[in-house]
């Protein structure tokens, strides 16, 4: 179980720092707010899970670093080009999410208390940025 939730922190403190990089660079007001809204969310589920994990912070550096690089990246490109790369990232997100809870649920015994509801409550909202996201990447194509 230690190791599903690892992966999940990891996976979040990827994605806020995705965002906190795209904030830092992309100045239009409305792309900011919704890219604030999302990162605000990926930071609860952050708080939400870390307390079932309290020893693996310091091993998130490289995490927070190589997501701060990929949000730099990212944000040079088109935004609709970001939208698409992004609504993909957060689909694998919400995939994370369900093999997390699905791994906990085969694992049977004792789960902590909420946890579960925690990961289900976190994948949908993940398939929800990932929408969020597949509006102006439509424009693509
Ligand atoms: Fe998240
Ligand atoms: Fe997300």
């Amino acid at each position: 179980m230690e190791k599903i939730l690892r992966g999940v922190l990891r996976a979040e403190t990827q994605a806020i720092a995705i965002y906190t990089a795209e904030m830092f660079w992309i100045k239009n007001p409305t792309r900011r707010a919704a890219l604030l809204k999302i990162r605000e969310e990926e930071i609860e589920h952050q708080n939400g899970l870390a307390p079932f994990s309290p020893l693996i912070r310091i091993s998130l550096k490289l995490d927070r670093i190589s997501g701060l690089l990929l949000g730099t990246l990212l944000s040079a490109l088109p935004w609709s080009v970001l939208c698409s790369v992004q609504s993909w990232a957060e689909n694998e997100a919400a995939k994370i999410y369900a093999q997390a809870a699905k791994a906990l649920r085969d694992h049977g015994g004792d789960l902590p208390l909420g946890l579960l509801e925690k990961l289900q409550a976190a994948e949908r909202q993940e398939q929800e940025h990932s929408l969020f996201f597949q509006g102006p990447a439509r424009k693509l194509y």
